[in-house]
């Protein structure tokens, strides 16, 4: 399809690696509609692809950890007669911690917005994807989803989820013209670092953290090749291999150590 006359929807579009993912759509010709909380944000980057790629780019502010949110926002898209061709499940935040002293709305937020949005969201928007046999879906999991990770428990659960998900999904659209990709980064430099109280782990210490255009150039990619799985950077893809041949004990205590 030409990416001209495609319309993407991009959650956590104000910031991090779903401003660049924005970038990267819009370079390619695609119009976006950009979603997050932060309006302000959302407005200046619609003016910025808008100008620079010379496509159309409008706003919608939601708060995903809001119960039945993706039912309001299908609604929104009908009432300004807006199709979308791609979805981008982007938006996430995670918390560091022991479960048990996190604060609760939080961890249920988390769950809220990583899973439960991302889940409706798809199963609202993909249907007429099938319909008009083009599109697709573009998940955004981590490297957290290949094992436990004892410190950001819910965090971790939440990226193992949303990567079973999209893996299965993917293969039953296998046989139509529908992509559903699943993005997995490693550490990023963004806002979600400090969000998550990262900033001193070691994962972040000494995790040679990428930077979110390079995740979101190999999301893209990823994603227009059709592939189901881009782990960006190969530290990350060969970390995610090799976890496959240690024991779960192995692997989750080497998680909490990277996240303590
Ligand atoms: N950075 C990393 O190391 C890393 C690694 C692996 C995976 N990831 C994943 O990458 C994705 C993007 O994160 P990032 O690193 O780019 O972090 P970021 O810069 O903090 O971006 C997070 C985005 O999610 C949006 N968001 C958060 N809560 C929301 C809510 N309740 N409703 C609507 N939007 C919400 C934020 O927008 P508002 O605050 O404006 O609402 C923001 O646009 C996440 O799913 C994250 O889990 C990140």
């Amino acid at each position: 399809m030409a990416a001209s006359s495609e319309t993407v929807l991009i959650t956590g579009a104000s910031s991090g690696i779903g401003r660049e993912l924005a970038h990267c759509f819009a370079h390619a010709g695609s119009n976006c509609i950009l979603l997050a909380r932060s309006e302000g944000e959302l407005h200046a980057l619609a003016d910025t692809l808008k100008t620079e790629y010379g496509i159309s780019a409008s706003v919608l502010p939601a708060d995903l950890s809001t119960s039945g949110v993706a039912v309001d926002i299908k609604r929104q898209l009908d009432e300004r007669d807006l199709s979308v061709d791609v979805l981008v499940n982007n938006a996430g935040f995670g918390a560091r911690g022991r479960f048990a002293n996190l604060d609760p709305e939080r961890q249920v937020d988390m769950v809220q917005v990583n899973v439960t949005a991302l889940t409706d969201l798809t199963r609202r928007l993909l249907p007429p994807m099938l319909e008009r046999n083009r599109g697709g879906v573009l998940n955004v999991a981590s490297t957290a989803a290949f094992q436990p990770g004892p410190y950001m428990s819910v965090y971790y659960a939440t990226k193992a989820y949303v990567l079973s998900f999209s893996e299965a999904l993917s293969d039953e659209v296998v046989d139509t013209n529908v992509t559903v990709s699943c993005l997995a980064p490693g550490p990023t430099r963004t806002a979600f670092v400090e969000e998550a109280d990262m900033v001193d782990a070691p994962l972040f210490q000494w995790g040679a953290p990428m930077t979110p255009n390079a995740v979101a150039q190999a999301g893209y990619q990823g994603f227009r090749a059709a592939r189901t799985l881009t782990i960006p950077g190969w530290p990350n893809t060969i970390g995610a291999f090799m976890v496959r041949f240690v024991p779960r004990s192995i692997a989750r205590g080497m998680a909490g150590w990277l996240n303590r």
